[in-house]
């Protein structure tokens, strides 16, 4: 996990809670339009996969008592998990690929309509990825996946001094590697087979010589506008198109896409496919129905988009007609650290993954709301252009105070509390009824994303080991964490 060199260990912000008068009439509990509906208030849980769907990406009891859970807090609205659009194989990651996946969605939204008693409005985050495979042993990777080609005959015989290896075979070739030091490994292969060895197999929406990458501008508005018209078909409130983080459509908007094929290269080119894939969601759903999207405000990579290109995005989704603008920052691949032997890339391990989920050893500036300056910008530049699309602020909010102090301020429209709804989902009902004062504070140190990281079922440190004597509760298949937190005896 990456750190700060002298990082500075912040405290959890003090907390003075309001009554439930002061909540009811504060910023925080005003309603707020999305689109064609309306929230009953500015709270929002963002996208937070928990590792509980199928191996082939259906809903299971696991899932539905994990909304059931965060519905049974009222957040305004609440995000489901990236969920795929394509019908590959994709692990245990909800899907909305095809048909026979609805009776498990439909099954959620009514699931998060009860226990929520119709205050929380469901979205559903869609998502598509590229492949990335994990990290081979070097000896698999010399003789199974790598491809020989001239250019390693002729630099194994340049650092040889020996011609011989200008006509060796294949099998000749792959075994000099299998028994050849780091510096004549890194002198042989390119970068992109180098990256392979030490990080797995990952594509990039800029290898245009794969003919299914090349072909994802002509094939994702469809696939994206199909899985939105299932979401819409089963009873989602709206679907939020997933253009953050190290996913594919974040790899159209990056500023390392240099796509020669009018998708990439200049900022006009790369957020081209991202509108054209609303259009076809928009055509699919139809007006009255919202649909959002999740993008970076700064990307956080050498060469990335930093904010002034964030902000042109904002502005170019709110004149699209996009309903809201859920603002994310980094976790990405680039900067990623390098996996063991087995496990995959994640792309929240270096400083691009701690912009997304900063933790509490930080430096002067803290996790707490640490994005809000950069989600303010990227609001006044779509006001601006006379657009008053909802936007949501997430990143270490945790308090009712700060809350309050993004809405006054006018930094964004709606907050959004992933982790701290995470170690509490009753936050929201807590803060309304005027019993703040109960709520179970996060302590930012990402137990629950090192969960993520290994694809275990996401759990919270407060509570994951807390009365498990309790009757009838499901436990982790570790068998040493229960997997939703004690009811709140209200
Ligand atoms: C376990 C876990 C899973 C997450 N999964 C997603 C996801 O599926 N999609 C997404 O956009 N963000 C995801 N995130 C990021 C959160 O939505 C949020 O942006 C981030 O945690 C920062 O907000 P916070 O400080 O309130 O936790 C995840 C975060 C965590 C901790
Ligand atoms: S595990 Fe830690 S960081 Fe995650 S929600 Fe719980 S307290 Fe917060």
């Amino acid at each position: 996990m990456w750190k700060f060199a002298n990082p500075i260990k912040h405290p959890i912000p003090e907390a003075r809670w309001p009554t439930a008068e002061e909540a009811t009439r504060s910023s925080l509990f005003q309603p707020v339009r999305v689109g064609s509906l309306e929230l009953d208030n500015r709270t929002w849980v963002p996208a937070m996969v928990p590792w509980r769907a199928t191996e082939d990406g259906f809903v299971t009891p696991d899932n539905l008592d994990w909304y059931r859970r965060f519905a049974a807090g009222q957040p305004a609205a609440l995000v489901v998990e990236a969920t795929g659009i394509r019908d590959i194989p994709s692990g245990p990651l909800l899907r909305i690929s095809h048909d026979r996946f609805l009776p498990g969605l439909r099954k959620l939204v009514e699931t998060v309509r009860e226990a929520s008693q119709g205050h929380t409005k469901l979205f559903i985050q869609i998502i598509d990825f590229l492949a990335v495979k994990r990290r081979p042993e070097a000896q698999k990777y010399f003789q199974r996946f790598l491809e020989i080609t001239e250019h390693h005959r002729q630099a194994i015989a340049e650092l040889t001094e020996d011609s011989k290896w200008l006509s060796a075979d294949a099998a000749g070739i792959r075994a000099f590697l299998g028994e050849a030091a780091d510096e004549i490994i890194a002198g042989v292969l390119n970068e992109r087979e180098l990256e392979s060895l030490r990080f797995g197999y990952r594509e990039r929406v800029t290898d245009l010589h794969l003919p299914h990458v090349r072909e994802l501008p002509q094939v994702l508005p469809a696939i994206f506008a199909a899985a939105a018209h299932r979401a819409r078909e089963v009873g989602f409130d709206g679907v939020e198109l997933h253009y953050a983080h190290a996913y594919t459509m974040a790899g159209f908007l990056s500023a390392l896409n240099d796509r020669g094929d009018g998708y990439g290269g200049p900022r006009e080119n790369r957020v081209r496919l991202p509108l054209e894939v609303y259009r076809a969601v928009r055509q699919a759903v139809g007006d009255n129905y919202v649909v959002g999207a999740r993008f970076l405000a700064d990307e956080v990579i050498a060469g990335g988009n930093r904010l002034d290109t964030a902000a042109y995005f904002g502005v170019e989704f709110a004149k699209a007609g996009l309903d809201y603008l859920s603002i994310s920052k980094g976790g990405k691949f680039e900067d990623a650290e390098q996996p063991k032997i087995g496990q995959a890339v994640y792309p929240y391990t270096g400083q691009s993954g701690y912009e997304c989920m900063p933790t509490t050893l930080s430096d002067e500036r803290g996790p707490f709301g640490r994005s809000v300056p950069l989600v303010a910008k990227i609001k006044h530049a779509v006001n601006a252009a006379g657009l008053t699309t909802p936007i949501v602020a997430t990143g270490g909010i945790t308090t009712f105070a700060q809350a309050e102090a993004i809405l006054q301020h006018g930094d964004a429209d709606i907050v959004g509390l992933a982790r701290q709804a995470l170690a509490d989902p009753d936050w929201f009902i807590k803060v309304k009824l005027g019993r703040g004062h109960e709520i179970r504070r996060c302590t930012y140190t990402n137990y629950c994303e090192a969960l993520d990281q290994a694809h275990r079922q996401v759990t919270c440190k407060l509570w994951d080991r807390k009365e498990l004597d309790e009757a009838g509760i499901a436990m982790a298949a570790d068998g040493r964490r229960r997997l939703l937190p004690p009811k709140w005896p209200r």
